[in-house]
């Protein structure tokens, strides 16, 4: 790639060209190295590449048997098997139908109840993505607010992972996948910013103009734990991936396009 050491921006006409685009990268990193441990995120923004990575492996182009996954957050206090835990939506999604070993499909528990048992398990989390040799390809969204996880503004751009507070605009964005917002833990637990900027290659992904402003706040905006996505400005290997309407905010988007357009013909072995 151009410029070893940089974000890359890359802007997409649609949701559905992101989320081909970023199947694309997951897909070959898997094909390369079957045993890849892969960094996995929820939200709606994932759901096209989870859905094209699927047909993917039923087709048989690529075989997720072998990977090992780590889950970026878990609500507190939803059992697994809830059917809003990011546990279920993930077993639904993409290992079940996908063909994934669960067995190494690794999220936090969040349901286990006291202080003590919640501290414990965010160091077993940390534990077991280091024996496995740490995260290969982390995929992440992006909330409106700028988090990443549930890494909301002010946390520490050093953090590990641990129990957060969601932000009531977290809250409310989230309601949608409950009856009610009453029903929307306050709590959950994340891998922390430290944590995420240890993925070998990051991969962040963000459609839709309700991202725009929190895109162009990461990417041209300062590094700031007010604005936690852009800590992935000190990450050595980030590809961020836009559809149009939330990169409209981006003061430099004809530039990041430019040098899209010649890191393809590089690619294509085409002469500059
Ligand atoms: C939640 C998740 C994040 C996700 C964000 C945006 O807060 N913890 O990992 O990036 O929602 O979700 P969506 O893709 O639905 O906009």
């Amino acid at each position: 790639m151009i410029g070893d050491k940089v974000m890359r921006i890359v802007i997409l006409e649609n949701a559905d060209q992101v989320a081909t685009a970023a199947a694309d990268v997951i897909a070959s990193t898997v094909q390369r190295h079957p045993e890849a441990v892969l960094g996995l995120a929820t939200g709606g923004t994932p759901l096209g590449t989870y859905q094209k990575l699927v047909e993917r492996a039923k087709r048989g182009e690529v075989a997720f048997d072998r990977v090992t996954t780590f889950n970026l957050d878990e609500y507190v206090g939803l059992p697994a098997d809830h059917p809003q835990s990011y546990c279920t939506f993930m077993r639904r999604h993409l290992f079940e139908p996908g063909g994934f070993a669960l067995e190494r499909c690794y999220l936090p528990n969040g349901s286990v109840t006291t202080w003590q048992d919640l501290e414990e398990e965010c160091r077993r989390y940390e534990t077991l993505i280091q024996r496995a040799g740490g995260i290969d390809l982390q995929l992440l969204g992006i909330g409106a607010d700028g988090h990443i996880a549930f890494n909301e503004p002010g946390s520490s751009l050093a953090s590990r992972t641990r129990v957060k507070a969601l932000t009531e605009q977290t809250r409310r964005d989230n309601a949608r996948f409950f009856s009610c917002i009453d029903e929307v833990p306050r709590l959950a637990i994340t891998m922390g910013i430290g944590t995420i900027l240890e993925a070998r290659r990051i991969l962040l992904l963000a459609t839709g103009e309700q991202k725009a402003e929190a895109v162009r706040a990461f990417v041209e905006g300062p590094v700031s734990a007010q604005v936690p996505a852009s800590a992935l400005q000190l990450h050595a290997a980030t590809v961020v991936m836009l559809d149009a309407p939330a990169a409209t905010l981006l003061a430099r988007k004809e530039y990041y396009l430019s040098m899209e357009r010649i890191q393809q013909r590089l690619e294509a072995g085409l002469p500059l």
